[in-house]
């Protein structure tokens, strides 16, 4: 029951405000935090540690590259702290939640209502038109109204193209269209695994843009790949080898997408 109150419960009221004032901003907080995160897959002779004891710290607003040549666990990081898996052992909070102690179903909540993912193939429904993929994930959220989805496909540059269907676009395109997918139900994080992992360096590079532009307004990138050159754009560098977390290292003046080169 509630009293006079105007207020609505924590529950029913908007997220807190989480558009810090950027990277190294006054009001800065943790949008990301692990402690000796691990996981492990298989037993006994088929055991694979993919990671081993992560320590990371994320602030809220930052663009992070994770990097690291292929099977050194970024993947794995990435997906415990998209809350697709549970880690086998150690912390891991984001979204103000630790997810270690979440169940299959809080893990679920929180996905559906706390984390974009961008994937390297764009997985998009190929019978369904650019602005209908977009809408099938955030009406999941019930956030998929036509206009926040139509405004979601404008913020990536493709405002003209949601009639068309994946076939009708070029890879770049189709990846920006599911990053609107990915932003249309406006997550605190925005999660890609090698996104532009299929493209050329020209089409790579305006994803990079699209990213670098959403980070700019406020939120939270991280960026897996095994491309090295992508780090310049970074606030943050993350190095993987083996399953660790070898170094952590903060960029003072990232590199616009436009300079980015491989
Ligand atoms: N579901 C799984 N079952 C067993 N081994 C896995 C699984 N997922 C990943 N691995 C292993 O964990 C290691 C790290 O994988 P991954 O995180 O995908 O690396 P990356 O993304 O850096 O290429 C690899 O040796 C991989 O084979
Ligand atoms: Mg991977």
């Amino acid at each position: 029951m509630r009293h006079g109150s105007e207020q609505a419960p924590a529950s029913e009221r908007d997220d807190p405000p989480r558009r810090a004032p950027g990277p190294n901003g006054a009001r800065e907080r943790t949008a990301v935090l692990l402690r000796g995160a691990s996981k492990t897959y298989g037993k006994g002779h088929a055991e694979v540690h993919a990671l081993r004891e992560a320590d990371l710290e994320v602030p809220e607003g930052e663009l992070v590259v994770l990097l690291g040549p292929s099977g050194s666990g970024k993947t794995t990081l990435l997906n415990l702290i998209g809350g697709i898996e549970p880690p086998t052992a150690g912390e891991v909070v984001a979204g103000g939640r630790d997810l270690s102690r979440l169940d299959e179903d809080g893990r679920t909540a929180y996905r559906r209502d706390t984390v974009g993912f961008v994937f390297q193939f764009f997985n998009l429904v190929p019978s369904l038109t650019a602005l209908e993929n977009v809408r099938l994930v955030a009406e999941l959220t019930g956030r998929g109204d036509r206009e926040r989805s139509a405004a979601a496909l404008a913020a990536v540059g493709l405002a003209e193209r949601g009639g068309h269907f994946p076939a009708q676009l070029s890879g770049g395109e189709q990846q920006r269209v599911a990053i609107a997918r990915a932003i249309a139900k406006d997550p605190a994080l925005l999660l890609c695994d090698e996104p532009t992992g299929a493209l050329d360096l020209d089409t790579g590079r305006g994803v990079l843009r699209v990213l670098q532009d959403l980070n700019g307004e406020g939120r939270t990138v991280l960026i897996v790949t095994h491309n090295a050159a992508i780090a310049s754009m970074a606030h943050r560098v993350v190095r993987m080898r083996s399953g660790r977390v070898v170094e952590v290292a903060v960029n003072a003046a990232p590199a616009p997408a436009e300079e980015v080169t491989w």
